[in-house]
This record gives C-alpha cells, sequence and structure tokens, in this order.
C-alpha cells in the first residue's frame, strides 16, 4: 500500500518539478510516514475559481458586490465574474488532476447556487445539479471530493438584511445550507470542513477592514462602519457556534449511514520569537492564541484560549452552557491546517514596539520580518506576506500535535504565490524554480512532523490552477498550471507555453 503512496507521490512531485527536476534535491528521501490512505491533492474555492457568476440561478455575493462596487481594491482592478470558468471547463480540469495522479480535490460549495438568498428563498436546483455532476465526474476519475461548505462567498441579502457574521441568525442559515449539502451529496463526499479560515475572514472583514464586509475602526484600518476591537469576537463567536450547527446536523442525522468525516480549516502561521527572552516567548504564545487557536480551542476544547481570556476580560463574548455542551458533542473529526509563512514575534508589553501589520492592539505583539540586522525568517517572497520557513511548518505541526492530541490533521492548503510584476514575460511566469525550492522544502518538513507523530491524513496544494487571489486580482498566481488570462487556456505544466495547452473538453452542464 505504501507503493500506491509512493507512486502518487512521485507523480505529484514529478510533474509539479517537471523539467527542472535534476536541479533540485530529490526530496523522496523517505515515504514511509504516508499511510495508505493518505490524500494527495489541489485546492480550491467556488469564487475564486467558478466564475459563471449570473449563471443557472446563482445570486450575487459579497465578494461581487465588494468587487463591482470597489474596483480600485483590487490589485488589478478586477472580480472573478469569469474567474478561471471552472463552472464551464470543469472537465477540463479533472484531467488536469489525473495527470498529476492526485487521489482528491478540495474545492467549496457557492452558498449563492444553493441558496441565493439564503433561507429568504427557495432552493436552486440548478446548484444542486451543478455540484452532482461534478462530484460524479470526480469519482469517476478516482478523486476523492473534499468539500468546504463555505469558503468566504455568502449571499449578499444575509449581509444587506442581517449584518452576517454579526448575527446570530447566520448560525440558522449556515446550519440550513449544511443540512441541504449533506442531504444531497453525502452519499459521495465523505470529507466535509465547515467554514475556510474564519480566524482570516475575521481579521480581514471586522479588524483591518479590507475585506467585505469592510468593516473596522481607526486605528487598525479606514471604515465607515464598525469597531475592531468588539466585532471580530462577535463575529468569531456566530462562526464557531455555527460551525458546530453543522457538525451537531451531520453528526445526528447522517454520518451513520454516509460514514464520513467533518472538519473545520484555519489559516496557521509559525510564530516564532524574536529573541530568547520570556516576555518575546510569551508574545508568541499569544500570538498564537489570537491567531488559530482562536478558533481551534472552541472548536476542540469549547472554550476560548486562555491568554485571550485574560486579556479581554468582558470583551470576549462567552459561551452558555448550552453553548458549551452544544460544542463538546459536535466536536470535529479533524482539523484542516492552511499554511503559508512565519513570522517574528516582539513582545510589545514591556518594551514599545509599533503593533501594525494586522494584530490586534490588546496582544501586546508585533509581527517582524527580521531580526535587527536583517536575519530574516526566510526568505521573503513577491508576495509580501510569504516567507520561505519548512522549519516553521515543522514546529507547527508538532505544536498542534501537543496542543490537540491525537487530532487528526489535513494540510488543506500549501502553496506558493508569484507576484506578476508590469514587467514579466510569459516565460518568466512559467519557470517554476522558486515554487519547486518552497514545495520541496515544505514536504520534506511535513515527512519530519508526521515522522515526530504529527496525525497528518492528507495535504492539498493551493492551487491546482493560477485563480483569481482576492485583493491580489489575478496578479499572484498560485497554481501548479499556469493560466492565460484572455483565453483561459490551461498550461499543461507551469513551464509550457499556452500554445501546448489542453483544449477545453467541455462546454456547459447540461
Ligand atoms: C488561503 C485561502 O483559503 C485561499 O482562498 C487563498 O487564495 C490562499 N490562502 C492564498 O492566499
Amino acid at each position: 500500500t505504501s507503493f500506491v503512496i509512493v507512486i502518487l507521490l512521485q507523480s505529484l512531485l514529478f510533474h509539479v518539478y517537471g523539467r527542472h527536476q535534476s536541479s533540485s534535491k530529490n526530496i523522496l528521501v523517505d515515504s514511509s510516514p504516508f499511510p495508505s490512505d493518505f490524500l494527495f491533492g489541489t485546492a480550491s474555492s467556488a469564487y475564486q475559481y467558478e466564475g459563471a457568476f449570473l449563471t443557472d440561478g446563482k445570486s450575487l455575493n459579497n465578494w461581487d458586490v465588494f468587487t463591482h462596487k470597489n474596483p480600485g481594491k483590487i490589485l488589478d482592478k478586477n472580480n472573478a465574474d469569469r474567474a478561471v470558468d471552472q463552472y464551464n471547463r470543469f472537465l477540463e480540469d479533472i484531467q488536469l488532476m489525473s495527470f498529476l495522479g492526485v487521489n482528491s480535490y478540495r474545492f467549496s460549495i457557492s452558498w449563492c447556487r444553493i441558496l441565493p438568498r439564503g433561507r429568504f428563498g427557495e432552493i436552486n436546483y440548478l446548484g444542486i445539479k451543478y455540484y452532482n455532476i461534478f462530484i460524479d465526474a470526480l469519482i469517476s476519475r478516482g478523486i476523492k471530493p473534499f468539500v468546504t461548505l463555505n469558503h468566504v462567498d455568502y449571499p449578499q441579502e444575509l449581509e444587506d438584511r442581517f449584518q452576517s457574521w454579526l448575527n446570530p441568525e447566520m448560525q440558522k442559515e449556515f446550519g440550513y445550507l449544511a443540512d441541504i449539502c449533506f442531504k444531497h451529496f453525502g452519499n459521495r463526499v465523505k470529507y466535509w470542513t465547515t467554514l475556510n479560515e474564519p480566524n482570516q475572514q475575521l481579521i480581514l472583514g471586522y479588524l483591518t477592514g479590507k475585506f467585505p464586509p469592510s468593516r473596522c475602526s481607526s486605528p487598525y484600518g479606514n471604515c465607515s462602519q464598525g469597531n475592531s476591537e468588539t466585532e471580530p469576537f462577535i463575529a468569531a463567536h456566530n462562526m464557531i457556534l455555527a460551525h458546530a450547527k453543522a457538525v451537531n446536523i451531520y453528526k445526528t442525522k447522517y454520518q451513520k449511514e454516509q460514514k464520513g468525516s467533518i472538519g473545520i480549516v484555519v489559516q496557521t502561521s509559525w510564530f516564532e520569537p524574536i529573541s530568547d527572552s520570556n516576555a518575546d516567548k510569551e508574545a508568541a504564545e499569544r500570538a498564537q492564541s489570537f491567531y488559530s487557536n482562536w478558533i481551534l480551542d472552541p472548536v476542540i476544547y469549547g472554550k476560548y484560549p486562555k491568554e485571550m481570556v485574560d486579556i479581554l476580560g468582558p470583551a470576549l463574548p462567552q459561551f452558555s452552557s448550552n453553548e458549551v455542551k452544544n460544542l463538546e458533542k459536535s466536536r470535529a473529526d479533524f482539523v484542516g491546517i492552511n499554511h503559508y509563512t512565519s513570522y517574528f514575534i516582539q513582545d510589545c508589553l514591556t518594551s514599545a514596539c509599533n503593533t501594525g501589520h494586522g494584530a490586534f492592539k490588546a496582544e501586546g505583539y508585533a509581527l517582524k520580518l527580521d531580526r535587527k540586522g536583517n536575519v530574516t525568517i526566510g526568505e521573503l517572497t513577491d508576495v509580501n506576506w510569504q516567507h520561505i520557513d519548512p522549519t516553521g511548518f515543522h514546529k507547527m505541526l508538532n505544536y498542534l500535535k501537543d496542543r490537540y492530541p491525537n487530532m487528526p490533521m489535513f494540510i488543506t492548503e500549501n502553496g506558493f504565490g508569484d507576484l506578476q510584476k508590469p514587467e514579466t514575460t510569459d516565460k518568466e511566469l512559467l519557470n517554476d524554480t522558486k515554487r519547486i525550492q518552497y514545495m520541496s522544502g515544505y514536504l520534506e518538513a511535513l515527512q519530519a512532523a508526521m515522522r515526530d507523530g504529527a496525525n497528518v491524513k492528507g495535504y492539498f496544494v493551493w492551487s491546482l490552477l493560477d485563480n483569481f487571489e482576492w485583493l491580489f486580482g489575478y496578479k499572484v498566481r498560485f497554481g501548479l498550471f499556469h493560466v492565460d488570462l484572455t483565453t483561459l487556456k490551461r498550461s499543461k505544466l507551469r513551464y509550457e507555453t499556452s500554445d501546448d495547452s489542453y483544449e477545453a473538453r467541455s462546454s456547459h452542464v447540461t
């Protein structure tokens, strides 16, 4: 059985590495950490990939409205109305997956296709039909669907009517969506996650206000509404309880018969103390607490991290005893870990520092890119938030293994973004040396962590294709396959020219 996995890994890496393989080190040092049921796949999300933004009854979501109203906030002033048109080209994309040799695909459901008006309207059966056909097509190629119920996008109507995640109503809305998805797709989908990166969404949507719903207060950002000191925590509370509601529905109504598992996905970064002082070490621990433990502790243990309770006091909402019971009986089966980068952390409680960089003031720490004298934590990539630090990934997985013992983990995202500058030529876009270096290091770190005992069940590369990278538009390219943005042709491999592209083998879903 481990033989099969070696083949899969080799296949994935061979094609990722392509012609550059000879110039990079051989990373297939030890395949034994990968058990027979290990999932290898690529990851994506509905808004970033599907396009077809008004097709077959889909309504407008928060990102449709945000990008249409504020094109200036997106680096290339673009939007994902068309994205990479996976809605129409999914058969071609599945062929690319087969070509890689992966055995799973992570994608998300567009809420607006299934429930264009949330619970205020009807189920859209054309949306159900689309995902049914997509799921069947994946399975027929031996690719297991790994489905995110919600990846950032939700019907705008829920924002307009009751402020979405700031309102407990959203828990019911999300539970309703989840129930419909389990009912229609659960006979074939065996891996579910509820929310993608609530922590990132909260920070960007309610602390700095850079993502919709664009809520924040000074000095965290420049928004016309919101309160950065309180709203991120209120919205988080509703997201955590919405997650628990979906898990509860799955466990009580579906899991016995459908025999799948369900988890949540958080964004993680490794926070390395900038010095050996206790103050900096404690600051790094606070950073973990206010970032990923913020979501994982309640989901796994039914309570917020101690550091948050101590610092925020009454500003942190409390779970009622009923809610605690619900969280306990709706424990996730696994956690999904998205991981891309590391930062140095400096304490700001005992020394003055400029907190900047998205951190909450109350946490009393600053994210730093380098130590004095420019010792960086890893090479800074062209994307201003990503440093190449595989050691940090290894440490992160060990940290999670110790904090949440025996919890199965999937690496639901890891990948490398290239920033396309005005002068970048097509040829340069296809040259993949840095991505190879990045992934090689991170896959080695994954193997090392698994040898240390981290219970990792799968690994998904972000991303199959270049796609709409939120505020960076199409300027940041994460794809194993290059996409020509004019023709939407996928290159066979990243280093090949678009002349060699696969022809689209599908058009509209019928
Ligand atoms: C995490 C998010 O889930 C995904 O949507 C995003 O594109 C990648 N990180 C890369 O930034």
